[in-house]
This record gives structure tokens, sequence and C-alpha cells, in this order.
């Protein structure tokens, strides 16, 4: 199959990767850039694992063809922790409140968690639930995930934490 030149920006940074017309996002990612936090989970759009920012909305990123997403600005996993190696505030919140136990799903999260907190700064815990309702947890049950966003919201906004009574 003839092979198409795609360019975007991907972590503020230019790049591009010859690649068939029908290579998705994912695997753009993941196998022509070396980005592979964002993680495959399933064959059927469901999981979220692969979920990344894409002009600023949330998109399972194996459901769109790399060639969609020429000239667009791409927010990865890879991306969230600033230069100097700090940890994003939700990154560090993952970690503070055990918001994760093997890990795969979290990449995705945290994306999605970024853009949530983008859209409704102060999310009650209703929103959040509902935010992330499109990406699966197979472990965590995720209560330690609500809080975590919760927590990394307080620090962002510059509040303190106060963990809701059970
Ligand atoms: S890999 Fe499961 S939704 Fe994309
Ligand atoms: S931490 Fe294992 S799937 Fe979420």
């Amino acid at each position: 199959m003839s092979k198409r030149n795609v360019s975007m920006t991907v972590n503020g940074k230019s790049v591009s990767a010859e690649v068939e017309p029908r290579t998705l996002l994912i695997h753009y990612l993941r196998e022509h850039l070396n980005l592979t936090g964002s993680h495959i989970g399933c064959d059927t759009s469901h999981c979220g694992a692969c979920t990344v920012d894409l002009d600023g909305k949330s998109v399972k990123a194996c459901t769109v063809f790399a060639v969609q997403a020429e000239g667009a600005e791409v927010l990865t996993i890879e991306g969230m922790a600033a230069g100097d190696g700090a940890l994003h505030p939700l990154q560090e919140a993952f970690r503070e409140m055990h918001g994760l136990q093997c890990g795969y799903c979290t990449p995705g999260m945290i994306i999605r968690a970024h853009r949530l907190l983008q859209e409704t700064p102060n999310p009650s815990e209703a929103e959040i639930r509902i935010g992330i309702s499109g990406n699966l947890c197979r472990c965590t049950g995720y209560q330690n995930i609500v809080k975590a966003i919760q927590y990394a919201a307080a620090k962002i906004n510059g509040v303190e934490y106060k963990e809701a009574a059970e």
C-alpha cells in the first residue's frame, strides 16, 4: 500500500512519519514515534487505555487514523511531566492517592483527567465519575482514581485537599 507523510505536533514537538493511510493514531504514536506510554487494551474502542488529547479533546487513539490527525496538536502521557522531570499534579496525585495498581489504564486515565480538569476545574465526584466513564480500570475499583483527580484539582486550584468522609 502506498505511504503518506503524516506530520503533527506531539507533546510540543513537530513530528512526521511515512505511514500507510490505514495506520491508526495509536500505532503511529507507539510504532513510528516510539511513544509507548499510550496503551492498547482492547480491539473494540472500549477501554480508553489509548486515550490521548487531540486538539483539546480526549480521543481514543485506536479510533482515529493518523492521517486524520495531520497538523493536529497531540498530548500523550509522555508530555505531562515538566521539562525538568517534575511530575504533573495529576501524576503526583495518582502516586499519592494510590490511583493505580497494574498501571495499564493509568496513562489514558491521566490524559482524560487532564482534559476533564481543563473543562471542569473543580469537578464534583459525580462529574469525575462521568468524566472518566470512557476509561476502564480493571484493578482499582475507581475509588482511588476519583480521589487522585480530586487531589490534583485541589493542588492545581491552590486549595487544601480534604478527603470526603466515607
Ligand atoms: S485500545 Fe481500547 S479503546 Fe483504544
Ligand atoms: S490500574 Fe490496572 S487497569 Fe487500572
